[in-house]
């Protein structure tokens, strides 16, 4: 049995061969070998419960994925330049999920559907192509990003996200808006209220002589403290960019695959339809796929000029995981598990929070929550009490991180087979740890 030296002395030689650009969760970090649903299992055999991890969205090595991953490797494994089946079934599949009946928000063709399809490995290739295509089609150049954005890390996707820190500077055409508070608005007013901050931003732009191509946004706002609500509020954006012949790109890589609950995807919860859409991590449960989908009118004119062509994107090993994915999520209901439970679990943690001055909000969308921790005395936000807490919470073997411009959101993001026995177990902990 490997015990706590061993995990030390994995530590220094990992940071021997890995050098400084890796970080380790926790103060303790956690060693694992295995993962089955929504466990992980260190070398001495101890479960931890996974309240953080959204890649493993259908729950750790799901055999379905794993033995369709497997099957396809032991037969065909080439790339898009050839024929092969699951590619373009894989693709028919994502669009129809993308079919929704959304209010358009104004411009030109705002109603026609989403329907084609491109595949990179990661979702930072997936924005960078998104914002390659956003410029080709409009002819501008000016990209608008939340004030704590995350959207990868290519050089074009690390300058429009500033929550990368002010070692990574935005582009000079790239201006940020303030997330919204997330509560105490009504839908009507948080959606004017942004847009009139979308509007200043387009305005900026153009008084330094600067297009707008796009308006790029993760639908969840994670990185800005996790603010799904007021459902809607988004709207109002789309309808200033399509006016300044700017395109709406929805990141979908954080809040996509049923985790909202309610809707498969998060654009949706706010009643729109993007120009085009992002997506990842939890696309292929663990193996690197990922991918857009957008307007023919958006798109093809962009794949007649520019060649693209991504060795490993949409790969049929990455699409046997993908194509698992959607049986998983569709056979075992997790979309409406994750709203259940989600549900469940924000209400409960509620309800811890009440009289507790510590935790000052808690707020989300199916299973991904966000919990806001202050210092008592003055309500100001604590990163360092969320960080106590964070580590307190893995020492009782369940995970969780903190996220947000100031750090003090606690990030909560199971797996989406997190059923009602794992809720009580994390709210336990939870309650021991505050
Ligand atoms: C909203 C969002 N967009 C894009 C990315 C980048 O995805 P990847 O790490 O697969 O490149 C991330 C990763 O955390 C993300 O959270």
């Amino acid at each position: 049995m490997r015990g706590v030296s061993d995990a030390s002395e994995l530590v220094r030689r990992r940071e021997s061969a890995l050098g400084t650009g890796y970080r380790l969760f926790y103060e303790r970090p956690v060693h694992f070998v295995r993962g089955e649903g929504v466990y992980l299992y260190d070398p001495e055999g101890n479960a931890y419960l996974d309240a953080y991890n959204n890649v493993p969205s259908v729950g750790h090595c799901h055999p379905r994925v794993a033995s369709a991953v497997a099957r396809q490797a032991a037969t065909l494994n080439v790339h898009t330049r050839y024929l092969t089946d699951g590619l373009t079934d894989y693709a028919e599949r994502l669009l129809a999920t993308h079919a929704f009946g959304g209010t358009a928000a104004g411009g030109a063709g705002a109603d026609s559907p989403l329907d084609r399809a491109m595949f990179t490995c990661t979702g930072s290739e997936a924005n960078d192509l998104a914002l390659r295509i956003a410029r080709h089609c409009t002819g501008g150049t000016g990209i608008i990003v939340t004030a704590h954005a995350y959207h990868g890390v290519t050089a074009a996707v690390a300058e429009v996200s500033p929550s990368l820190g002010p070692n990574v500077p935005a582009g000079p055409h790239v201006r940020t808006v303030p997330a919204p508070p997330g509560h105490g608005t009504r839908p009507e007013a948080a959606a004017q209220a942004f847009g009139e901050q979308v509007a200043a931003a387009v305005a900026d732009l153009r008084a330094h002589g600067i297009t707008l191509a796009a308006f790029l946004a993760d639908s969840l706002l994670s990185s800005d403290g996790v603010i799904p609500d007021p459902a809607g509020f988004l709207f109002a954006a789309q309808r200033v960019v399509r006016q300044a012949g700017g395109l709406y790109i929805a990141d979908e890589v954080q809040a996509g695959f049923g985790r909202t609950g309610s809707h498969m995807w998060g654009y949706q919860r706010h009643g729109l339809t993007p120009d085009i859409v992002t997506m990842g991590k939890p696309m292929g449960n663990g193996l690197p796929v990922a991918g857009l989908v957008a307007r023919r009118e958006v798109l093809d004119d962009f794949g007649r000029q520019v060649r693209y062509f991504n060795t490993f994107g949409g790969n049929p090993v990455c699409i046997a995981a993908a194509s698992a994915v959607l049986d998983v999520i569709e056979e075992e209901g997790l979309r409406a598990n994750s709203a259940a439970v989600g549900g469940y679990l924000r209400a409960e943690i509620s309800r811890l929070a009440a009289g507790r001055p510590l935790l000052a909000g808690v707020r989300g969308a199916g299973l991904y929550i966000g919990v806001d921790v202050v210092d008592p005395e003055t309500g100001a936000p604590s990163p360092s009490l969320a960080s106590a807490i964070v580590n307190a919470m893995r020492d009782r073997r369940v995970l969780i991180s903190a996220t947000g411009p100031a750090g003090n959101v606690l990030k909560i993001r199971p797996p989406l087979p997190f059923g009602r026995a794992h809720a009580d177990q994390f709210l336990d902990a939870l309650s021991q740890s505050l």
